[in-house]
């Protein structure tokens, strides 16, 4: 079997985010075959179409083409004011233009929502839910709500046992749900 390139999105910008622990945690549980690299989104500028020309900035660039090359997206996102962060947004809007070029499309993708809070982000995980259809990806049926999530890491450690094996087996079904709809 192929290996599959994953694009982890994270969708804090925060330098001790839970939501990138709960992606490493990810990532080191993937299994054989899938290579999850977390695309970093720091440097992009906010989008603005004026500058989005024949010329667009080199970081919209480089961001869409490190999203092209992927063969999945796998998005871990904060809850922001019961949606995503802006930083999350801006990078959907940035790999969605050219208008019929959207970097995105067609990547088979899964939503993690993370918050210290009960309801692990539920209004963050459903608004970029209602996103993902419009730009044609293939989203993972599984709704995952990664809620109390302070008390699972010690540091940088996931110590939360139960989470780890609920880890394990959702990034085995993305495995097979990127293989699914592999181009
Ligand atoms: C939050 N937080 C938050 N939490 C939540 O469960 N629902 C929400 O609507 C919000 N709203 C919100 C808005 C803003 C502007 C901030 C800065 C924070 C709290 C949030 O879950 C908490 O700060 C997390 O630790 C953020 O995720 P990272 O950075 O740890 O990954």
């Amino acid at each position: 079997m192929a290996t599959r390139n994953i694009a982890v999105i994270v969708g804090s910008l925060r330098k001790a985010s839970f939501t990138r622990k709960v992606a490493h945690s990810l990532i080191e549980l993937a299994p054989a075959g899938l290579d999850m690299q977390i695309v970093e989104l720091r440097e992009l500028p906010l989008y603005n179409e004026d500058e989005d020309t024949a010329t667009p900035p080199a970081a919209f660039t480089a961001f869409r083409d490190r999203i092209r090359a992927a063969d999945g997206i796998l998005f871990c996102t904060p809850e922001y004011n019961r949606s995503v962060p802006a930083a999350l947004k801006n990078a959907i809007d940035v790999g969605s233009r050219p208008y019929g070029k959207a970097a995105w499309a067609g990547k088979p993708c899964a939503i993690v929502s993370v918050s210290p809070g009960a309801m692990g982000g539920f209004g963050a995980n459903h608004h970029l839910r209602q996103m993902l259809p419009f730009l044609n990806m293939p989203t993972m049926p599984a709704e995952v709500y990664v809620g109390g999530v302070a008390a699972k890491f010690e540091g940088e450690r996931l110590v939360d046992e139960s989470t780890r094996a609920f880890f394990q087996g959702f990034v085995n079904n993305f495995a097979a749900w990127v293989e699914r709809h592999a181009a």
